[in-house]
């Protein structure tokens, strides 16, 4: 019985220190910490990144006035487990939930709740799965009805400091030029950029360095490299920057009630550029409630 069950024990280490060495052999940390993940690992992230995708591009005809963000939270929760992943949020440090919502003056980490969505709100949902070891992270608003001008300039703006940092994702440009970029394009049309969180390195693990800093300085912190996989997803404040935390310990607000919205994507430095690993399958990234119809404004 003893030397079964030793024998079992052993049997487990191996298994263990097998499936250590098949995730590790995939990447390496460059000078900063930073890991350097391998042609393997890349179609890797990119799967669980094209679930996280699918589910938001799923979510999107739920969005409606009388839904509460819970209901949202099953159908992403229900559709991630049916494509074999797991959602990295829930239990994460405690997090309860399969995906954050956050509505109007949240900033993120919204906790789904029975509160029920109403017509001119807006809201970001954001998905995190994990498939077979890999991670992928994503996030984007969702409009509810019609919602003011100064709501659909908020996304907007948003959406473009996004991307304006994603065209300079490329081998030899700096972290802090991606913040740089995004501070920039925010404050020249007077919106504020949060600075109490930030994106991060992604891959093996939901969270790992670098911190992108979506504020900053061009030609500071390190440097990318091809191989490099992480996040940016600035949020923005029509008001003031400052957050604070909701006393259940998540939900982090604007200070001064004003709207804030984000959006996510998941980028894999490659040789030339980067590859965007959350893009929409279905073309819904961006809301079609947050259009500007420019001729009538
Ligand atoms: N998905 C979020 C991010 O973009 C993190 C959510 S952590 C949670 O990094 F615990 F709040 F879910
Ligand atoms: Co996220
Ligand atoms: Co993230």
């Amino acid at each position: 019985m003893k030397n079964k069950v030793s024998s079992l024990l052993n049997n487990i280490w191996l298994i263990i220190i097998d499936y250590k060495r098949m995730n590790t052999k995939n990447m390496h940390k460059n000078k900063d910490g930073i890991y350097i993940y391998n042609e393997e690992a890349y179609e890797g992230i990119k799967k669980a990144c094209e679930i996280a995708s699918k589910t938001l591009d799923m979510i999107g005809s739920y969005v409606k006035s009388g839904a509460t963000t819970e209901e949202l939270n099953k159908k992403c929760h229900d559709f991630i487990l049916s494509h074999n992943s797991v959602p990295a949020t829930l239990g994460y440090r405690g997090y309860p939930k399969s995906c954050c919502i956050s509505l109007n003056h949240v900033v993120c980490h919204g906790i789904p709740s029975d509160k029920k969505l109403k017509n001119g709100d807006i809201l970001n949902i954001d998905v995190t799965c994990i498939l077979d070891g890999w991670y992928g992270d994503t996030s984007r608003m969702f409009t509810v009805g019609n919602i003011g001008l100064k709501a659909k300039r908020l996304i907007e703006l948003t959406h473009d400091a996004l991307f304006l940092a994603i065209k300079n994702v490329t081998p030899g440009k700096t972290f802090g030029d991606l913040g740089a970029i995004i501070q920039e394009y925010v404050e020249k049309h007077k919106m504020s950029v949060v600075r109490d969180f930030c994106g991060h390195g992604i891959g093996s693990e939901f969270h790992q360095a670098p911190n992108v800093l979506h504020y900053g300085n061009y030609n500071s912190g390190p440097r990318l490299e091809s191989g490099m996989c992480f996040t940016i997803e600035p949020m923005v404040n029509i008001g003031r920057q400052e957050t604070k935390i909701l006393s259940d310990n998540w939900t982090a607000v604007t200070r001064d009630k004003s709207l804030s919205a984000q959006f996510e994507h998941t980028v894999f430095v490659k040789k030339d550029g980067c590859d965007i690993l959350t893009n929409s399958f279905n073309n819904t990234f961006f809301p079609e409630g947050a259009k500007l119809h420019r001729n009538n404004v």
